[in-house]
């Protein structure tokens, strides 16, 4: 290579892993494998090391990664968190091995761990207290992200067990079981939501939300795997897994004390084989020197100790061919691209489809070809995905796929809002899943849970042109003869199903917003606005400041009831609702005072709470006679802060004079 091409090398190398990097750390979306990651990684080091002229002082070589957000308190690492050298095959292991051999000789031993594929956490106690919990964030600072990770149940808040010292770090792995994983991804996709990748993506987001509360509806939990003292207080790693047990922290079962590097292997190739058992995600095995006095010989390079590295299984992948890209038209519109794939055996199951999230992603990143031959692989994904196409194998005259122009099911041009991936359907009124697909949610489980109408019976009634609707569902009842004679239905089934659509008028407003299938407005959002809105009229009439002032509610969410409630169709459909006896407005639920110590006294709550979400102290407010109001004013009482509260909001209390009080504070006005 010319001094040239390497320069050219360089930069386009440095610019792609910069963008994986951000891909990784900042949007918790990664578009390449790790291991073609690290493949690239290593080339760039090599050209750098041989160029140092060309090298960019901020090349993503120098650099641990980094995941620091502006919604966290930044806090510098007491110890920085270094990662950990990667492996792939066994001569890399190997070459480890002779290392540690050269520098301490031959007798030592190793403790080989499972790698945890979640998010690492840095907590700190004082005298057996959780006092603090950071994100890894850049190696050096990370975010501050206590409130989230006191609703993990296995990371205890205080601990049992006397002999700990008064203060000590300790490290581990949060990330969140694959059976959990499923659930809540089905529920979101249910709800219209984006569903996360995989589990890591899902315990990275959640850990990175404002509302605690929310957290604690979504099972996390935690692996912890090294332990950092101001004085050494153990001879080995060993032991230091041994105490922390006892003291009441989750650490994984399945270590294991290995005096051979053959012993490594077969650790090794064990958990290759039975990884997919495990009821969470590793993405290989690390290995580390046990003795503390050897790791300290040992000693550490810039971004990671000698003492230890990671052996990555490599994700299996196979080479299949494509058959056809095919398009799914949900109930918002949104159009979502299938690989379907010539049928073949990956990790134990017969693959047949991928998913193609998008024109980007066929166009731009793949460049993908009718009938190209495709790398496929199935990681922490559960659907698996396709890595990159066999070049070799595309035949000259193979045609770029080409995305889709027009919806598959109803011919409307798609549209694509301006930075976003998906494409639409704008079709609304007259595309068949669309259509279809917004009575089922209406009627389904976590909706309007309508006894004795399913899905089926719903695409029956639209082809049968009894519905067309939500609301030509409660205009059943007048056609019950017509029902009758169709033949379709017996008269008992058609009965139970009016019956149950009677019984629905009566489900809470919150559930009749979550039905309406407003883009982004998933369970929890709809129950947020619900709360805070009180009805439909108000929240039809928000503006977008107000809007986003509400709890959990973010522009793309605003933008989106906005768009929603300025389509006079909608109102029209909700009027009718209305009129047919649906619930569009919040029952409040009977306050009965516990006392009136705060008669006559005006609250806003900012922030986040360690043990209450922001509605469970609003509803304690009001049960003790305070009011809660909407803005900052002169006249406003009481600011009941949080952990994070806006700087903003801060500010003009500060400014205005009003009393910032805590949740402590609050208990002691009503005690
Ligand atoms: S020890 C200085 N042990 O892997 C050593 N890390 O690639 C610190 N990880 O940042 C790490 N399982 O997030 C260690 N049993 C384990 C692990 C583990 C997963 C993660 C951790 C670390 C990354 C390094």
């Amino acid at each position: 290579m010319s001094p040239a091409e390497a320069k050219t090398r360089i930069e386009s190398l440095t610019s792609e892993l910069k963008q994986h990097n951000y891909n990784y750390y900042v949007l918790a979306m990664p578009t390449i494998a790790d291991y073609d990651f690290d493949k690239k990684l290593e080339e760039l080091n090599a050209l750098e090391k041989q160029y140092p002229e060309f090298a960019d002082p901020n090349s993503p070589t120098q650099q641990v990664g980094g995941d620091i957000t502006k919604d966290f308190v930044t806090v510098t690492h007491r110890w920085p968190m270094l990662s950990l050298g990667n492996t792939y095959n066994e001569q890399e292991l190997l070459d480890f091995d002779q290392r540690i051999r050269k520098a301490i000789g031959d007798n030592f031993e190793y403790v080989c761990e499972l790698k945890f594929d979640g998010l690492s956490m840095s907590l700190t106690y004082e005298d057996g207290v959780l006092v603090r919990a950071v994100t890894r964030g850049d190696g050096i600072q990370g975010d501050d992200v206590t409130t989230n990770v006191r609703t993990i149940n296995t990371i205890p808040k205080r601990l049992k067990h006397g002999d700990y010292p008064s203060q000590f770090e300790i490290r581990g792995e949060v990330f969140m079981h694959l059976k959990a994983f499923e659930r809540l991804n089905n529920e979101r996709i249910e709800a219209g939501e984006v569903p996360y990748a995989n589990p890591r993506n899902f315990a990275s987001g959640t850990i990175k939300m404002q509302d605690s509360a929310e957290v604690a509806r979504r099972p996390l939990d935690c692996f912890l795997y090294f332990l950092y003292t101001e004085r050494l207080l153990f001879r080995t790693h060993w032991e230091s897994l041994q105490a922390v047990k006892n003291w009441g922290f989750h650490t994984n079962e399945h270590s294991k004390l290995c005096s051979t590097i053959d012993d490594v292997f077969k650790f090794i190739s064990y958990w290759d084989k039975n990884r997919f058992d495990l009821s969470y995600d590793i993405d290989g095995i690390v290995i580390k020197v046990n003795s503390y006095a050897q790791q300290q010989e040992l000693g550490f390079t810039a971004k990671s100790p000698r003492w230890a590295i990671a052996y990555k299984f490599k994700a299996e992948q196979v080479q299949t061919e494509l058959l056809a890209v095919t398009y799914q038209v949900g109930r918002t519109g949104a159009v979502t691209p299938v690989a379907n794939l010539k049928p073949v055996l990956l990790a134990g199951t017969t693959v047949k489809r991928a998913t193609l999230h998008n024109a980007d992603e066929i166009e731009k990143r793949l460049k993908l070809h009718e009938h190209d031959w495709v790398f496929v692989e199935k990681g922490g994904e559960i659907i698996p995905k396709i890595i990159s196409v066999n070049l070799e194998k595309r035949s000259p005259d193979a045609k770029p796929v080409k995305y889709l122009t027009h919806c598959p099911e109803c011919g409307t041009e798609l549209i694509r809002k301006e930075g976003e991936a998906a494409s639409y359907c704008p079709n609304d009124e007259g595309c068949h899943p669309q259509i279809v697909g917004k009575m089922q949610h209406f009627i389904s489980r976590k909706a309007m849970n309508i006894d004795g109408l399913g899905d089926e019976t719903i695409e029956t009634l639209y082809q049968n042109k009894f519905i067309g609707r939500i609301s030509d569902i409660y205009d059943l009842q007048q056609h019950s003869e017509e029902l009758k004679k169709m033949g379709r239905f017996g008269e008992k089934s058609i009965n139970n199903m009016l019956a149950g659509i009677e019984k629905s008028k009566e489900m809470p407003f919150e559930k009749v917003l979550f039905g309406l299938g407003i883009r982004y407005v998933g369970e929890t959002v709809a129950k947020k606005l619900a709360a805070h809105f009180k009805n439909i009229d108000r929240l039809a009439s928000a503006t977008f400041d107000e809007l986003i002032a509400a709890e959990e509610i973010g522009e793309r969410i605003a933008l989106s009831i906005i768009e929603y409630f300025s389509d006079e169709k909608h109102k029209q459909e909700i009027e009718k609702l209305q009129t047919q006896g649906l619930q569009f407005v919040t029952i409040e639920k009977e306050v009965t005072l516990a006392s009136e110590k705060l008669s006559g006294q005006s609250f806003i709550i900012s922030g986040v709470f360690e043990k209450f979400s922001r509605d469970e102290l609003k509803d304690i407010i009001e049960q003790n006679g305070g009011k809660i109001v909407s803005g900052i004013s002169a006249k406003l009482n009481f600011l009941v802060a949080g952990d994070n509260m806006g700087p903003a909001k801060l500010e003009k209390a500060q400014k205005l004079n009003i009393p910032i009080i805590s949740d402590a504070e609050l208990f002691e006005m009503i005690a």
